[in-house]
């Protein structure tokens, strides 16, 4: 080795080695070094990670941008040096100077040119039974018929409630399992299932779909979407599940369409393309029907996409209309972003919105902007990312808008879901919208209007002294990222996050999924190229003094009734139900029943998979249900009988 080269090492090591940092710039590029590296690859890294770090599921595609431990230089050489501890990522035994040319080599995967892409769904196993079209009158009314699930979050409101009361605090305890769903699948199942006249509807990674007798789990058909290998999902091979209308189911894809399959046999009625999947567009909620539209939107925004929310008509795919999350020259908010940087300005849309019929406005919680932590690129408040938007149902056209975190430096996506809730508010009736946010806010809205009511902190946060009353965050100096790193609470998975939180209307209760945790937020270039990871940055996460936790908050103030603490991230949802129960999941992979009244637990069960779903209730034959994605199948829970 050249005495410049080794010294250059030395120099670079010499950081990590003393001070056990993440930081550090690789030596070797050269083509006889990324040669080597292949050839080391090979050896130590094909079994898991593929010969062109391909395969993903439990072992992340190395053939992607997306790197959930850090993409620097220094954070993926200690990665590789020293494993991932609680996974099958093992420490490597190669010498410093080989694992850099490894990763010279696994660099090299990032960049690979995007396959052409095509879909085809496979043959039809077996029909369903026929069964009477969903109505909009059912959407609309699902409490009148609590033994079907319609949707991702069972009601327009997104309330995530099953009156269900068979299953009651007072019998949980003895809870049995019926069935389990399994198809090998190695990525997490973030679906929700939707039930309908006994059958189970429920989409699995990357994009395939069932139909499973809901008595018995027996697949009725199953559809499997060919996709591009190359497509660009931030987070994983995610999908949330179905939307359904008429004899219709609605699936948006990892390839950036929205597709509609025939109830009875899987087969595709049609499919229509919502964006260029090679400039970082990708489907990945679960569609909300409104009347005679499907209404979805795109992910992407660690790709600097601009985000949209679109609707289609129901009977051809035809696009009725898109309301751009971030405005263009002429509009309403583009001067809220230097330059041109709103052309890459994300604000993704990647959880189900929710719906008032009487105002016929849905809600859509928008992403971060982009690049994430870099704001200098990108001066202004950034309208409308980290927002909720009020759009006008049948022409997407924009009512009002409120803004959680302007000009957002952290990752504070405000997808979560926005729960609907019908109070009386400071002595008179209101129409609400309330919602926990990732920034570690809990907020109040009027829904009609967007007038802001009320915030307080749900988690300990350090980035604002307080929200205003006219809305606005008073921001605390110096809690922007920075090159040397500035820690900051919630961390930049946030105080909630699209871990779905269910309402109560009978208490009065908000169940929220919650996480106290800070990262260290890092800011570094930011160049944009389409298809590209376009950050401007990274974070480090600060273990110690992490957890997780359910909390019962009261709706109207957010003050918190309860918690149910655990020393694991919970990343499921919860289901609050008629009988008194609140179903949620530990980041350990126990399926847990809390007392929805005191938080006391219940029962639980290691279901020995990650569960990173929200759960749902449903009746088969009569009898109460309860069903949650977990590990690599789908698990169905009832009573003795
Ligand atoms: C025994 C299986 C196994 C082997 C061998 C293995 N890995 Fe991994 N690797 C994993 C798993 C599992 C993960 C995901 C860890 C997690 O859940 O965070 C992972 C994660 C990674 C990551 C982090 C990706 C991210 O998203 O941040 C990198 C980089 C990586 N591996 C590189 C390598 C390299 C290079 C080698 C060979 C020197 C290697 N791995 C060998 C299983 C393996």
């Amino acid at each position: 080795m050249p005495l410049n080269r080794l010294l250059l090492a030395v120099l670079t090591l010499l950081p990590l080695v003393v001070l056990g940092q993440t930081r550090g710039r690789n030596p070797y590029s050269s083509e006889k070094d990324v040669a080597e590296g292949r050839r080391l690859y090979l050896l130590s890294c094909r079994s898991c990670h593929g010969a062109d770090g391909e395969l993903g599921g439990n072992a992340t595609r190395l053939a992607s941008k997306f790197r959930r431990h850090g993409s620097s230089d220094g954070e993926m050489f200690h990665v590789i040096n020293n494993g991932v501890a609680g996974t099958a990522m093992p420490g490597s035994h190669l010498d410093e100077d080989s694992i850099w040319k490894v990763l010279a080599y696994v660099r090299t995967l990032e960049n690979r040119p995007v396959d052409e892409g095509h879909s085809a769904p496979i043959e039809v196993v077996r029909q369903a039974p026929a069964s009477e079209p969903v109505s909009a009158e059912q959407l609309l009314h699902p409490e009148r018929n609590p033994g079907q699930w319609l949707s991702y979050s069972g009601n327009y409101q997104s309330h995530r409630f099953s009156p269900l009361a068979q299953i009651s605090a007072a019998n949980v305890s003895g809870l049995q399992l019926k069935w389990i769903f399994q198809r090998g699948v190695k990525e997490k199942i973030e679906a929700t299932p939707l039930v309908v006249d006994n059958i189970m509807y429920v989409t699995i990674p990357p994009n395939d779909a069932y139909a499973l007798n809901a008595e018995s789990g027996d697949i009725y058909w199953e559809y499997k979407r060919n996709l591009p290998t190359k497509t660009a999902p931030c987070c994983g091979q995610v999908n949330r599940g179905f939307a359904i209308s008429g004899n219709l189911l609605f699936m948006t894809t990892l390839d950036a369409y929205i597709i509609a399959l025939d109830r009875r046999t899987g087969r595709l009625v049609w499919e229509t393309k919502m964006a260029d999947y090679k400039e970082g567009y990708t489907g990945t909620h679960a569609p909300l029907v409104v009347k005679d539209k499907v209404l979805v939107g795109a992910a992407g925004g660690e790709y600097g996409i601009r985000g949209f929310v679109d609707a289609y008509r129901i009977s051809d795919g035809s696009r009725v209309w898109r309301s751009y999350t971030v405005p263009g020259p002429g509009e309403f908010g583009n001067d809220t972003w230097e330059g041109d940087s709103w052309k890459s300005g994300g604000a993704a849309i990647w959880l189900t919105g929710s719906y008032d019929p009487d105002l016929n406005l849905t809600y859509w919680g928008t992403s971060n902007p982009g690049p994430d932590w870099n704001g200098e690129v990108r001066k202004g408040d950034n309208l409308f990312s980290c927002s909720v938007l009020a759009l006008d149902a049948d022409t997407g056209k924009r009512r009002w808008h409120y803004q959680f975190t302007p000009h957002d430096t952290h990752d504070w996506d405000a997808v979560q879901i926005m729960v609907l809730v019908d109070r009386e508010y400071e002595g008179r009736p209101r129409k609400l919208l309330v919602t926990a946010n990732r920034n570690g806010f809990y907020y109040v809205l009027d829904r009609g209007t967007g007038e802001f009511l009320h915030a307080k902190a749900f988690v300990k946060q350090t980035w604002a002294k307080e929200i205003g009353r006219d809305g606005r965050p008073v921001v605390v100096p110096g809690t922007d990222p920075s090159p040397t790193g500035s820690r900051v609470w919630p961390s930049s998975t946030g105080g909630a996050n699209w871990w779905s939180p269910s309402y109560s209307d009978a208490s009065g209760l908000l169940f929220v999924p919650t996480l106290e945790r800070s990262s260290t937020f890092f800011s570094d270039v930011a160049a944009y190229r389409p298809g590209m990871l376009f950050e401007g940055g990274f974070r480090r996460f600060d273990d110690a003094g992490t957890y997780g936790a359910i909390r019962a908050f009261e709706v109207l103030s957010g003050n918190t009734r309860w918690e149910y603490k655990m020393d694991s991230i919970t990343r499921a949802g919860v289901m609050a139900t008629g009988g008194g129960i609140v179903v949620g999941a530990s980041g350990d992979g126990r399926l847990l029943a809390l007392d929805a009244a005191n938080g006391k637990e219940l029962w639980k069960v290691n279901l020995g998979g990650a569960i990173m779903a929200g759960p749902m209730s449903y009746l088969s034959k009569g009898r109460q249900r309860i069903a949650i994605a977990a590990g690599s199948g789908i698990f169905v829970f009832g009573l003795p009988e």
